[in-house]
């Protein structure tokens, strides 16, 4: 098995020699590749979109391939950049502010995009919700961010709990609907009516672009903030581990609600004046393989979830379709099974490349490059410009081989620069100057790091994090649960899947029926990937005296493992 792949052709960058470029790397100098170097006016979307437009050679090179069952559309550099000046100039119209938030809870589709540039554009901060969000999870993130406008549609509209949102002013809507209340916005109407002309607010590097909401173990979701700064690194690894080249096409698998669908599905390829392939509905092997073969992919970026799909749907399912065109694959979100890896070779004749990156940290960190050695099950070094080590609870770097929490050190460019809100939540993830992610890994004698779990109680399902104090909160909130601890069941497929373990108020029977119900009450609810797939009736959830719920005695339960120390149990 040939484990060596060189990319197409060198960009910047020593590309055929990494570990050359680790020494000498500076991110001053990625910083020569943007026009604000010159001109200190800064906005991501310049960069992404205007700049292409403005360039003859790019402005009518299809920036947006969109395909959805029911749609399919191609938006120009030129067109993107004139349907979000559009889109910019309606917020205006409506008292958007540099600094002011704005959501967007809608499917993929070409408005969404025109939309969140828009957004950019005015200055404001985008807040992309995944389209699967039901009332309680839109309720705790417009709360949180005091949303000031969001854009929906008509279909989405009924899990928007207005009456709980004093800081939404307005709603724009994106599809035909009977609503006359000056509340709302008709985005179709408007569009019409404005220019195609907008001056851009230039912002400064520090002045923020994105929230993006996600779990931890404790509390509701977080607000992780980033910046326009967060391009540098966009650009950097777009072209070291994406490899994107003037002629590819790619194609990011990932929602505009995950980070991987902004920052890989929206920024880097667009930085690059890529092609970019945006794909709505839902997923099988068949649209996938029937995507790559359609649009002629040349650079796929997915999850294990997915590669482990297409495991299970067999070499013939591949053999359907032309994937010629198909010459650089990448992973993110899961632990990449070694296997998948030489199915990969197999099945495609191409290496899969791990990264490893969080929504806290806005880019790829720890990844595979396309010129190095894979060690599949490893997910491989440090970009350039990036010190990852394996350190102890105080923060002191441990030698090779031995298994830790795996660190950042503090200050790469696309790192979140607060959580909403929360000032102290963001302070928590630094000791001695590292940042700590909440992995446990090792790292090898050769510098390769290898994931070996969360440390604390994230769940992590099908690549989607899930906070269980979020499920938890929900079921009880069910009038049959009195108390309810929610954990990661390993998974052959999903990686995890939700298990919660649930006591239940009097007067109410343990029954086939009811749990269903109960399941169905967090789908609908809360999100249907947050639904627990297994429920379980227990006499007593375990806590410690001070109350807490134990989540790693009711796992240790669950897989039959030795459950360590419990002196912390209440009686
Ligand atoms: C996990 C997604 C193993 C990890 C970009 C991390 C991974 C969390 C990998 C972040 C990988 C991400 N191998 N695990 N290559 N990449 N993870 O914030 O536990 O949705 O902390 O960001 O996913 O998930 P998030």
């Amino acid at each position: 098995m040939d484990m060596q792949r060189i990319p197409a052709q060198d960009g910047i960058y020593n590309l055929q020699n990494f570990d050359k470029t680790r020494e000498t790397f500076s991110w001053e100098d990625v910083k020569k590749n943007f026009s604000w170097n010159e001109t200190g006016k800064v906005n991501i979307a310049y960069e992404a979109i205007d700049r292409h437009a403005e360039d003859t050679d790019k402005k009518d090179k299809t920036a947006l391939l969109y395909s959805s069952p029911d749609r399919e559309e191609k938006l120009t550099f030129d067109e993107l950049s004139k349907k979000s000046n559009q889109f910019a100039n309606v917020l205006k119209k409506y008292d958007v502010e540099k600094g002011d938030r704005v959501f967007l809870f809608l499917p993929r589709s070409p408005e969404f995009y025109a939309a969140f540039f828009g957004i950019l554009k005015t200055g404001a901060i985008a807040g992309p919700l995944f389209e699967a969000f039901m009332e309680q999870a839109v309720r705790d993130r417009l709360q949180d961010s005091e949303a000031k406008m969001l854009i929906t549609t008509p279909d989405l509209l009924g899990r928007v709990p207005q009456e709980d949102l004093p800081d939404l002013e307005k709603i724009v809507l994106v599809g035909d609907h009977n609503e006359s209340s000056d509340k709302y916005i008709d985005f179709q109407k408007e569009m019409k009516e404005a220019s195609t002309d907008f001056d851009i607010e230039w912002v400064d590097l520090e002045d923020g672009m994105l929230i993006h909401y996600t779990s931890g173990s404790t509390g509701k979701p977080k607000g992780v903030y980033h910046v326009h700064n967060a391009m540098i690194q966009h650009y950097a690894t777009a072209e070291w581990v994406l490899d994107l080249n003037e002629d590819d096409v790619y194609w990011c698998t990932a929602d505009p609600g995950w980070v991987t669908g902004t920052s890989y599905g929206i920024f880097a390829p667009w930085l690059k004046g890529v092609t970019n392939v945006i794909r709505g509905g839902r997923f099988s092997p068949e649209n996938w393989y029937g995507t790559l073969d359609k649009f002629n992919v040349t650079i796929w970026y997915t999850a294990p979830t997915a590669l482990r799909k297409l495991v299970s749907a067999g070499e013939d399912a591949v053999k359907k379709h032309d994937l010629s065109s198909l010459r650089h694959i990448m992973s993110v979100g899961e632990p990449l099974n070694p296997e998948v890896i030489t199915w990969g070779m197999k099945a495609f004749d191409l290496r899969i490349h791990d990264t490893w990156w969080m929504t806290e940290t806005g880019a790829q960190l720890i990844v595979n490059i396309p010129s190095e050695e894979i060690r599949p099950g490893s997910m491989g070094k440090p970009i350039p410009g990036v010190e990852a080590s394996i350190v102890d609870n105080e923060g002191n770097e441990l030698p090779p081989n031995q298994m830790g929490n795996l660190a950042i050190k503090k200050g790469w460019p696309s790192m979140m620069r607060k959580i909403w809100n929360r000032p102290e939540k963001f302070e928590s993830y630094f000791v001695n100057g590292w940042y700590v992610s909440g992995d446990s890994a090792y790292k090898d004698e050769d510098g390769y790091f290898w994931f070996q779990g969360r440390l604390d109680d994230v769940i992590n399902t099908s690549g989607e994090r899930v906070g269980p104090f979020e499920v938890e909160s929900k079921l009880i909130e069910h009038p049959a649960v009195a108390e309810a601890g929610v954990i990661g069941k390993p998974d052959p497929e999903r990686g995890e899947i939700i298990k919660a373990f649930i006591t239940l108020n009097d007067g109410y029977k343990d029954s086939p029926e009811l749990l269903e119900e109960i399941r169905q009450f967090i789908k609908t609810g809360l999100s249907a990937h947050a639904a627990p797939r297994e429920l379980e009736v227990k006499d007593a959830i375990p806590k410690t005296r001070s109350g807490k719920i134990m989540r790693r005695l009711l796992k240790s339960w669950e897989l039959g493992l030795p459950t360590g120390d419990t002196s912390t149990l209440e009686e």
